[in-house]
């Protein structure tokens, strides 16, 4: 069985053309004028492109006693209907717990996925065992490490782990990937802040000021330099944090920044809202900030210096955020946005002329598989490709809202919201997902996708480390040492 889509532009990172895409056993087998099929997908008016890729989600996830409410069923059935036919999950081993042990449990979990997956491993301690383990994960294609610079007590690891295991991930072909927020000085301000009777949402966004991200961006660049790996900086959410990797990549460093369509659209005043659920719901670390920063991040998606737009999709009910009444602390810390995220920034980017659309596809989705080692198998319209593609009709619109979303929890951080730019046809691997707006997708029909080590980006790394490796001098001439 063959499919076509005709009569639509498509929309690649770098080129915008008229022609048909045809495709079978799920890859993309054509593209060019006149094409025909057995089944024929009308893309008139609308424009081809890949389809999404998210890099940051965390389902089913244990965190802060809970854990996040949408697995990878609802989950992934938010991103199809949302044009995102890929995510990556965190697999997250609890401090002690073996790297093997913990992709087990994520195996487990993402048998249920709609769309296609890949998996980051968390380093959340540093041992021998996850030294040698991490060589196994490389093996099964999951090429990049994240680390918790925040959470202290819980996820958090200190700089020596940090240097250590950056070190092992170069030597692998990786990336390194951290979460930046120092967080000492998060926990000092947080015990205060409740010790002077800041219990409510509102005190999040005090614990977690834009410095303690600079700060941690900054240190986080410098050890990535020592250690010669590249780093991705997730959830990049202020000026203080994107101004230390403009500054790092202007030196030529090799540092990807990634900010979220939440810190793009939301701001702080949502944690002053009268209302405890309506500010719980929005608690996430980095909080949101004001308008400068959220200039910033828009500047940085023109301009180059940041690379990707992800979601950190990490979604709780109302009822496990009022776990956090009356102790800030104990909110559980996420927002989601898997479905929402190419619609909101499709109006927000592209129909304000902020973005073009071929900056769209890359900050969406090629960016993010060049980056992660997977490209142009995803994030591409090419011969070849997965048929992982998004017929978006510019046109289309609807108001956000919980009432009809995938994901399973009770509101939406974007309610009320009209967005215009929506998917038409979403195909994953050739499957029409979403057929004519309708989510029409299979609960297990998502395969994992293992990843490439030492893309190019690395071998240029290792070229340059092994040049300025550190080297004996040769004398000749010296007496020997005591004479
Ligand atoms: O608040 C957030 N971002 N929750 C998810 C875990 C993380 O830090 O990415
Ligand atoms: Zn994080
Ligand atoms: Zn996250
Ligand atoms: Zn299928």
């Amino acid at each position: 069985m063959s499919t076509v889509i005709r009569g639509g532009t498509v929309v690649t990172a770098d080129l915008s053309y008229k022609a048909d895409v045809l495709i079978e056993d799920g890859r993309i087998a054509a593209i060019g004028q006149g094409l025909t099929g057995d089944t024929v997908l009308d893309a008139s008016g609308c424009l081809v492109m890949p389809g999404g890729i998210d890099p940051h989600t965390h389902l089913e996830m244990p965190f802060m006693g809970t854990y996040s409410a949408d697995d990878f069923d609802s989950g992934t059935r938010a991103a199809l209907a949302g044009g995102t036919t890929m995510v990556v999950d965190f697999a997250l081993p609890s401090p002690g717990q073996g790297l093997l042990d913990a992709l087990r449990m994520w195996d487990n979990k993402s048998g249920r996925a709609h769309c296609d997956y890949s998996f980051h491993m968390a380093v959340t301690w540093w041992g021998e065992q996850v030294f040698d383990e991490m060589q196994a994960i490389v093996d099964r294609g999951i090429t990049s490490f994240k680390h918790f610079m925040a959470y202290k007590g819980a996820l958090m690891v200190n700089d020596d782990e940090l240097f250590s295991s950056f070190r092992r991930v170069g030597d692998l072909g990786g990336v390194a990937l951290v979460h930046a927020e120092n967080g000492d000085v998060v926990a000092e301000l947080s015990a205060r802040l409740l010790a002077e009777g800041n219990t409510g949402p509102e005190a999040h966004a005090y614990s977690r000021p834009s410095q303690v991200e600079g700060e941690a961006t900054n240190r986080a660049i410098m050890v990535a330099d020592m250690a010669g790996v590249p780093l991705y900086v997730v959830h990049v959410s202020c000026e203080d944090s994107h101004e230390a990797i403009r500054r790092a990549r202007a030196q030529g460093k090799r540092v990807w920044g990634e900010p979220l369509i939440q810190h793009l659209t939301l701001d702080e005043s949502e944690y002053f809202n009268a209302d405890w659920d309506h500010a719980a719901r929005r608690v996430m670390s980095p909080p949101f900030r004001n308008k400068l920063h959220q200039d910033s991040l828009w500047a940085g998606l023109q301009s180059g210096s940041l690379s990707v737009v992800a979601t950190d999709h990490c979604a709780f009910t109302t009822a496990q955020k009022r776990t956090g009444m009356g102790d800030f602390t104990k909110i559980p810390n996420g927002t989601g946005g898997l479905e929402d995220r190419m619609p909101m920034l499709w109006t927000h980017g592209v129909a304000t002329g902020r973005l073009t659309p071929n900056e769209f596809v890359a900050v969406t989705s090629t960016n993010i598989a060049k980056i992660l080692g997977m490209y142009p198998r995803k994030g591409a319209v090419l011969v070849g490709s997965d048929a992982d593609l998004v017929v978006w009709d510019p046109e289309a619109e609807k108001v956000i809202s919980a009432g009809s979303q995938q994901s399973a929890i009770d509101y939406n951080v974007f309610e009320g919201q009209r967005v215009k730019g929506l998917p038409r046809y979403v195909l994953t691997r050739g499957h029409v997902a979403v057929n004519d707006g309708m989510l029409d997708s299979r609960e297990g029909h998502g395969e994992f996708v293992a990843r490439e080590p030492r893309g190019t980006v690395n071998r240029a790394l290792s070229a340059w480390k092994e040049l300025i490796a550190p080297r004996p001098v040769e004398r000749s001439g010296i007496p020997a040492s005591g004479v």
